[in-house]
């Protein structure tokens, strides 16, 4: 019983800040698991499964630990954008302009959510690799920044910017020509990277800019996400501060605000634990910041760092119905109510996952067992070889770090209907994004005798 309570005790600390297991308050079970106050067996009851929910005060202490990071190790200015690109809904939107966080949009639909929850401009930051006319054109009517990502962007839309009248800076993306260590399928920064553009046509873009009267006031690079070394970012940043004093000695110019993105990873599964350390990031890279401009006799720059992941994933949690028990030659199969339609990272790369019974975890442990979901894929495994207790069907089972990259990527695959979203502070559940309808699957389809 001692190792299984050590076991739970590791695997909360996966879960957002407030979770923790209560006294049940029905009859048939010992203890439940309680999220930001709430109970979740009750919420999963009022609003069924697959369930995600969001816990306010995990996502408000992550936007914290990156103002106070940035505040204790940079000398200059500085604002934290948060990565739209993770999960985005009105709920979400308005919870980053109460922490003063700039909110990073790709593309017409993102820039429509921004705009649709009171987003003001100055804090809407557009990226996009191929934006497309319409990308364009919802950035030019709602965006502060745009990131230009390439010179045909810049050259299409230059004569967008001078027909407005809106006060839009530009930002330029550079490729430095080193990634983070991640997945293949999440490296960004690397030479041959589909994004941004060498210091050779950051040179090109700058002059373009001066020759053309746009506002351009930023440099970007982004090298990847979920990465746990820091280090690769100081080569990028030598490569970019060389870039700078080049500019600023040919053209003379210099970018009021340098980005060198976010991608700062979070720990999925216990054997990741202890938790990656913001502090340890930020100051990394504020120090790196500071010391690079000085060595240039380089003006600091805004430093905009920008996260998605670590700030919205540890606050998310999955809530899943155990259907089916099967037992094959090797395996222990519990198939839930969700899987890659709600979250496709187990199957795009692989990502692992950790998971507890939202009642009475602390049963002896029955082995590994195999968590699928009802695909149609034989890689509908949202996590393998999972220590759990024996459990049947109609029992819970939450799985934590939920909050990025699930919701954001989900498909309405075998016509799943896409979950609930429910944000849970001081014991109170609000429901900000309902669960899809049939209703909602048919919207789209014109219903057409052909
Ligand atoms: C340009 C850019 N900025 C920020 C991010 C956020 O990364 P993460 O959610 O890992 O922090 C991404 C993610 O791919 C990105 O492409």
């Amino acid at each position: 019983m001692h190792a299984v309570a050590g076991l739970i005790q590791r695997r909360l600390e996966l879960f957002p800040i407030t979770a923790t297991y209560a006294p049940a308050g029905a009859p048939d079970c010992s203890a439940e698991l309680l999220i930001g106050g709430c109970r979740v067996r009750t919420l999963a009851q009022e609003y069924g499964t697959p369930l995600y929910c969001f816990d306010a005060a995990t996502l408000d202490a992550a936007a914290q630990a990156y103002h106070t990071a940035l505040a204790r190790y940079y000398p200059g200015e500085s604002a934290v954008t948060y990565a739209g690109k993770a999960y985005l809904s009105r709920a979400i939107a308005q919870w980053t302009q109460r922490h003063d966080l700039w909110l990073d949009c790709t593309g017409a639909g993102e820039i429509g959510i921004a705009a649709a929850a009171g987003v003001p401009r100055h804090r809407i930051l557009v990226h996009g690799v191929n934006k497309s006319a319409a990308d364009l054109e919802m950035a030019v009517r709602h965006a502060g920044v745009i990131v230009v990502d390439n010179p045909t962007e810049l050259h299409r839309l230059a004569p967008m910017l001078r027909a407005s009248n809106q006060d839009i800076s530009l930002w330029l993306r550079v490729r430095p020509g080193v990634a983070v260590d991640t997945h293949a399928y999440r490296q960004t920064g690397q030479e041959d990277s589909k994004f941004g553009m060498s210091p050779q046509e950051v040179m090109e873009a700058v002059r373009f800019c001066i020759d053309h009267g746009l506002k351009l006031s930023g440099l970007h690079f982004h090298q990847g996400s979920h990465f746990h070394d820091p280090a690769p970012i100081g080569p990028a940043l030598e490569t970019v501060l060389d870039l700078v004093a080049e500019l600023a000695s040919t053209t003379g110019w210099s970018p009021q605000s340098l980005c060198p993105g976010g991608g700062w990873g979070v720990a999925y599964h216990e054997d990741d634990l202890p938790q990656p350390d913001v502090e340890h990031y930020v100051r990394f890279v504020a120090q790196r910041v500071a010391e690079g401009c000085r060595q240039r006799g380089l003006k600091l720059p805004s430093l905009h760092l920008e996260p998605g992941r670590s700030l919205v994933a540890r606050g998310g949690v999955a809530v899943y119905t155990v259907g089916a028990v099967k037992q094959t030659a090797t395996r222990r199969w519990l198939f839930i109510d969700g899987g890659m339609a709600d979250n496709p990272r187990p199957a795009l790369y692989g990502a692992r996952y950790s998971a507890l019974p939202v009642i009475d975890p602390d049963r002896p442990l029955l082995g590994p067992a195999w968590i699928a979901g009802p695909y149609c894929e034989s890689g509908d495994v949202l996590i393998e070889a999972l220590p759990l207790p024996a459990m049947e069907a109609d029992e819970l089972l939450a799985v934590p770090v939920s909050g990025a990259y699930h919701l954001a990527m989900q498909s309405n695959y075998n016509g799943a209907r896409k979950p609930a979203v429910l944000w849970l502070d001081k014991g109170a559940a609000t429901l900000i994004q309902r669960r899809e309808t049939l209703a909602d699957l048919l919207a789209r389809d014109m219903g057409i005798d052909l």
